[in-house]
């Protein structure tokens, strides 16, 4: 089985790669990716000499280029990874959503559409903020109508309404999954966990957008890893399945449990770690609560979350720990100077 992964230098495509190239022999992985500020090359060491694993530097905003990767991979499965991921940028810069997410996802889905795409089953992996935001009750299920709140979600319902539009046009087997908030090794520093943890060990603010009161639901990177390789093993072509991990918290709530977990691990005070939780001016448009329904992946696929939200937030925070040459290694001048665009107006809401 030829398995093309695309985005697999980025935070979920290098955990499933990291996952799956020692334990599936009988799948030659080749991994795409255009190495953009978020991905790593060096986070897959581990595996780059693996006999059944492979790497092309590939941009699919390049459609001749996206064609001939993928007439050369010959791929029986497509995993596509590939996406600008984070809200804050979308906001700040929508326009490279727009190319990566919808016209990078158009040109994969044509490069498959000129091979022996009646065999070729396509993965498209998104998101749960396609359904917008939900009231304090409530939970997205596959039904749920797409309500899209920020240029990024916008860009992947797009980019899903695309991948099914192929599907029922012209018979591409695709199926999707749209998951929950995820956190776990290898997740760049922008999003909410791990830059909570690279601050508090640095001592330094941790910003609250608003009063923290939004709610997220969150699952451990490899929960999502099993339920992508759940859904291509036994689920159905044409179809739509919600992954989350019944894990919902308040972003203020979570940030503090991270605080103790940080206290924990380095033996500093927990008041002194929670005195640096700085409250400052909110996303705009900010969705406020994402909930998921995961019955239908369960029941379909037999998929459950393997890890528990205690678990899985002191292998992270052990990770972070342990990793924190790899922080260093990644927060370059491009990274400082996003910190400083994105956060300095945002101080003294
Ligand atoms: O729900 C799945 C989505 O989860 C993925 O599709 C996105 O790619 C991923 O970025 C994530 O989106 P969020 O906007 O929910 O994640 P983020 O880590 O940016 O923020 C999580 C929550 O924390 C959100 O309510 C905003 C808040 N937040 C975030 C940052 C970066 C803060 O309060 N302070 C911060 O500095």
């Amino acid at each position: 089985m030829r398995v093309l992964v695309t985005g697999g230098a980025g935070f979920i495509g290098s955990n499933f790669l990291l996952e799956s190239v020692p334990s599936r022999g009988d799948c030659h992985f080749i991994n795409v990716d255009s190495l953009s500020y978020a991905a790593n090359i060096r986070n897959l060491d581990a595996i780059a000499s693996a006999p059944n694993y492979e790497f092309h530097r590939l941009d699919l905003r390049d459609r001749d280029e996206t064609r001939r990767v993928v007439e050369r991979a010959a791929p029986d499965i497509v995993v596509h990874f590939a996406a600008e991921s984070h809200v804050d940028r979308s906001i700040l810069g929508p326009a490279a959503f727009i190319e990566s997410n919808i016209v990078g996802t158009f040109h994969l889905l044509e490069a498959v559409r000129a091979q022996k795409q009646g065999d070729i089953l396509f993965h498209h992996v998104s998101t749960d903020e396609v359904y917008g935001s939900l009231g304090p009750t409530g939970y997205f299920v596959e039904t749920t109508p797409y309500d899209p709140s920020s240029p990024y979600s916008a860009s992947k319902a797009a980019s899903d309404h695309l991948v099914r539009a192929y599907h029922r046009t012209y018979g591409l087997r695709a199926r999707l999954t749209n998951c929950s908030n995820n956190y776990g090794p290898y997740q760049f520093p922008e999003k909410l966990i791990p830059l909570m943890i690279k601050n508090a060990l640095a001592n330094q603010p941790l910003p609250v957008y608003g009063k923290g009161d939004n709610v997220r639901d969150w699952l451990y990177v490899s929960d999502h890893v099993s339920a992508i390789w759940a859904v291509i093993e036994r689920g159905r072509d044409g179809e739509t399945y919600n992954v989350g991990g019944n894990n919902e918290s308040t972003n203020l709530a979570l940030v503090e449990r991270l605080c103790r977990a940080v206290a924990h691990a380095t033996g500093r005070s927990e008041a002194d770690v929670l005195g640096l939780i700085t409250f400052v001016k909110d996303r705009p448009g900010h969705d406020h609560r994402y909930a998921i329904d995961a019955e239908k992946i369960r029941r379909e696929c037999g998929w459950s979350p393997a890890e528990t939200p205690e678990t899985g937030l002191a292998r992270t925070v052990g990770w972070y720990l342990e990793n924190q040459t790899w922080v260093e290694s990644i927060t370059s001048g491009e990274y400082k100077k996003w910190l400083e665009l994105n956060y300095s107006e945002r101080t003294g809401s």
